[in-house]
């Protein structure tokens, strides 16, 4: 049986039911907490920390975090944008982001989260670090100059596509995906209309002869800011 919990998100009361977590019991509230490693349907992973969030004082991530009765979470303040902020800029730095030749601009995670968030341009200096590209497979390819190391490729291979295509491996700046063969792409079992290939936010694993199919200016981001259709529930009471 489901057992209703009350708490507060931003002095905002929610109701949620036992199980779930801040991030979902946000979410169905129409509240939007950033977040990039999350996505609904996946086992939350809670490596970005961009959801992280004050329950009573302390810092936890939302995407994990269960809700707890009368739990005050504070999730929208200008400390916790700030961090957020310093997270954005750091995963800009460390990889190798040109937007303006990016074919994920537009509908890119990591983009929509920095204007959402108010950056304008990384703080930190560039680390321009070598990375490379995997166009071997037909249909799919990977940039792994634009992976942030969230981890939706891996675990939507594993989770929802029955396979195990990607996988992490290194550790701290040579840590990257790899693929689940000796070489390269082509030599896994990877289909195009995998979820795997969906879940990527930015713009390391595309789809090949489908770029530029929607011109920028007029994809998802450019319409509306990230999190906009889950406050939509809330501003339309839905
Ligand atoms: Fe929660 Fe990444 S979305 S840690």
């Amino acid at each position: 049986m489901s057992q209703e919990i009350t708490f507060t998100i931003d002095g905002v009361e929610v109701k949620g039911t036992k199980g779930q977590t801040i991030l979902q019991a946000a979410d169905e509230a129409g509240i939007y907490i950033p977040r990039l490693c999350n996505l609904k349907g996946l086992i939350p992973h809670g490596s970005c920390r961009v959801c992280t969030v004050l329950v009573n004082g302390r810092p936890q991530a939302a995407c994990t975090q269960p809700i707890a009765p009368n739990a005050i979470v504070e999730a929208n303040t200008p400390e916790l944008n700030a961090h957020r902020r310093n997270l954005i800029d750091m995963l800009f730095v460390e990889g190798n982001h040109f937007c303006m030749f990016c074919e994920k601009s537009g509908n890119c995670e990591l983009q929509a989260m920095a204007y959402r968030l108010g950056i304008l341009a990384p703080k930190y200096p560039f680390q321009f670090p070598v990375r490379d590209v995997d166009a071997s497979h037909p249909d799919v390819f990977i940039d792994r100059n634009r992976c942030i190391l969230c981890g939706r490729c891996v675990r939507a291979s594993r989770e929802q596509d029955g396979k195990v295509c990607f996988e992490f491996v290194g550790r701290g700046p040579h840590k990257r995906v790899a693929v689940n063969a000796e070489a390269k792409l082509a030599e896994t079992n990877l289909d195009v209309k995998d979820k795997a290939v969906e879940a990527c936010p930015v713009g390391a694993i595309l789809k090949k002869r489908v770029g530029y199919a929607v011109p920028v200016g007029q994809r998802k981001f450019d319409k509306q800011p990230i999190g906009a259709d889950i406050e939509a529930h809330r501003t339309s009471g839905k």
